[in-house]
């Protein structure tokens, strides 16, 4: 029996500090449980000091989950420490993970503070945390550029201040991996209390080499990894859950570890997080892209026919691509409804909500024929976004585009109680309509992605539109799916710009006041 590396995820945390990745509450339930069915060991669930907003989003997670630890973070601040503890006191499971800066440039430039002070803080704060939880991780920020004299300082004196994890991040993806790699080795050798913590690494993708960091961390001794769904994260995002797992399982001839994760779970999570976040997924990503397991070229093709083995290293069916199951139809009843949903992680809080989105699903039957998981999810995230305090809603959507002539859109929408109706004309019914919404909205925003996918195959497929918009430094996703393209893109739009119109009142963790 090899020994266990525990996945640690942190979608919900670091993946959400992505420009326009932020979700609400329930998105973050839907994803955490599916978090749980993939048997992640470790869901870091938000930063419950940064607003109101994200307590009780990590408070909903830490209720929801039962058989995974969920963790939320705090800087090395006893009302950061106080707050994750709060939030988290449901949990079944619970971690607090601390952290502060250790890097001699960010010692100075962003905390002013002398390298003592530093220790001082850390110890304290894994003190103060191990007073709500015996499972605290410990995080030097910055490990990457940090002085490995200091690293072992301050670490060995986490450790017998209660740390349970040691976590070394590469927060700017500065490091390189056999560098990185030695680092694990050494700081396991040098630090005489090492044995009593399992070190963890957190690596950034700035320069491509996150999972490379990672598993040459793995090979010298870490046991844990921290990673998100798809790789999203802060700038170029954070190692890929999916690349770590499938990596040490495919060479389980080199690395010495497992972990316990439910491969078959992947592709459906990846595509919930993509279809919630509005972070599509490039065709040729490794495990999760469209084109993953597509054999394309002839000889390829010849040589998987003849024996798989000769270009596939892993099974697509391994990591969930053929569980593409056709769930329901037209036909479908309620109880069949409302089982999958609940397969799927989806509690509804009234039978009122149940028959609502029921409802949606009987419309979209009418049009689609086969039914698939990502049309429940798709479903579920609509009907959600409605019932948020949404003050925009599409009320009418009219477009006229014909051979040789401009495109037009004529469309009503309710903001707040007032009932409004514009027109434009546009390059395409796409682009009439969205600037028809914007005569009545006026974010005067900038528009800076517009992406279609669809959601499963065929031409009644479900199109899921992505709009990225762009004001005063500020940054929303938004995301509408319909079997209509158009009517997906207004529903987009008119998300993006409800968000836009939500106060925004949180602190980001790593812009620090300590
Ligand atoms: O990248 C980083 O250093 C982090 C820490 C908060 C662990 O995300
Ligand atoms: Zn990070």
């Amino acid at each position: 029996m090899t020994d266990k590396l525990i996945i640690f995820d942190t979608t919900l945390r670091d993946g959400e500090q992505s420009p326009g990745a932020s979700m609400n509450r329930e998105e973050k339930v839907r994803i955490a449980r599916a978090l749980e069915r993939l048997k992640v060991d470790v869901i870091e669930a938000g930063f419950p000091a940064a607003s109101q907003g994200d307590f009780e989003a990590v408070q909903a997670v830490a209720r929801a989950i039962k058989d995974s630890t969920v963790c939320g973070l705090a800087r090395a601040l006893d009302r950061d420490i106080d707050r994750a503890g709060e939030a988290l006191k449901d949990a079944a499971r619970s971690r607090i993970h601390t952290f502060i800066a250790t890097s001699p440039i960010h010692m100075q430039r962003k905390l002013n503070m002398p390298p003592d002070q530093v220790v001082e803080f850390a110890v304290k704060a894994v003190k103060r945390a191990r007073q709500f939880t015996d499972d605290v991780e410990f995080s030097p920020e910055d490990a990457g550029r940090s002085e490995e004299d200091f690293l072992c300082r301050i670490l060995e004196a986490v450790i017998d201040a209660g740390a349970t994890t040691l976590n070394i991040p590469d927060t700017v993806g500065y490091a390189m991996p056999e560098q990185f790699g030695r680092l694990i080795a050494r700081l396991r050798e040098r630090i005489p209390n090492s044995d009593k913590a399992i070190f963890s690494v957190h690596c950034h993708n700035d320069l491509g080499l996150a999972v490379a960091n990672s598993l040459a961390a793995v090979a010298n001794g870490a046991r844990q990894v921290e990673c998100t769904i798809n790789g999203l994260g802060e700038r170029a995002g954070n190692a890929a859950l999916e690349e770590v797992v499938m990596a040490v399982r495919t060479r389980k001839d080199f690395f010495p570890c497992h972990s316990e994760i439910d491969t078959r779970e992947i592709v459906a999570c990846s595509k919930l997080v993509s279809s919630i976040t509005g972070f599509p997924v490039q065709p040729n990503k490794a495990i999760v892209g469209a084109n993953a397991f597509a054999h394309e070229s002839g000889i390829h093709q010849d040589g998987v026919l003849k024996s798989r083995e000769t270009y596939e290293i892993m099974r697509a069916e391994d990591v969930g691509w053929s569980a593409n199951r056709m769930v329901l139809g037209k036909h479908s009843g309620r109880n069949a409804f409302r089982t999958r949903m609940q397969e799927l992680g989806v509690e509804f809080a009234s039978e009122e909500e149940l028959n609502s989105v029921f409802f949606r699903f009987k419309q979209l039957a009418d049009k689609k024929h086969d039914i698939f998981d990502e049309d429940l999810q798709a479903l579920i995230s609509e009907a959600s976004l409605e019932a948020e305090d949404e003050r925009v809603k599409l009320v009418a959507l009219k477009v006229c585009s014909e051979t040789g002539e401009v495109p037009n859109a004529l469309v009503t929408i309710k903001f707040d109680s007032d009932e409004k109706t514009g027109s434009a004309t546009g390059g395409g019914a796409v682009d009439a309509s969205l600037k028809a919404i914007e005569s009545l909205v006026h974010t005067r925003a900038k528009l800076t992605l517009y992406s279609v996918n669809n959601i499963t195959s065929g031409t009644d497929a479900q199109g899921e539109v992505t709009v990225r918009l762009e004001t005063e430094g500020r940054i929303v996703n938004g995301q509408g799916a319909d079997t209509d393209i158009v009517i997906a893109s207004a529903k987009a739009y008119i998300n993006a710009v409800n968000r836009l119109l939500a106060p925004l009142n949180r602190t980001h963790p790593q812009v620090s006041e300590v």
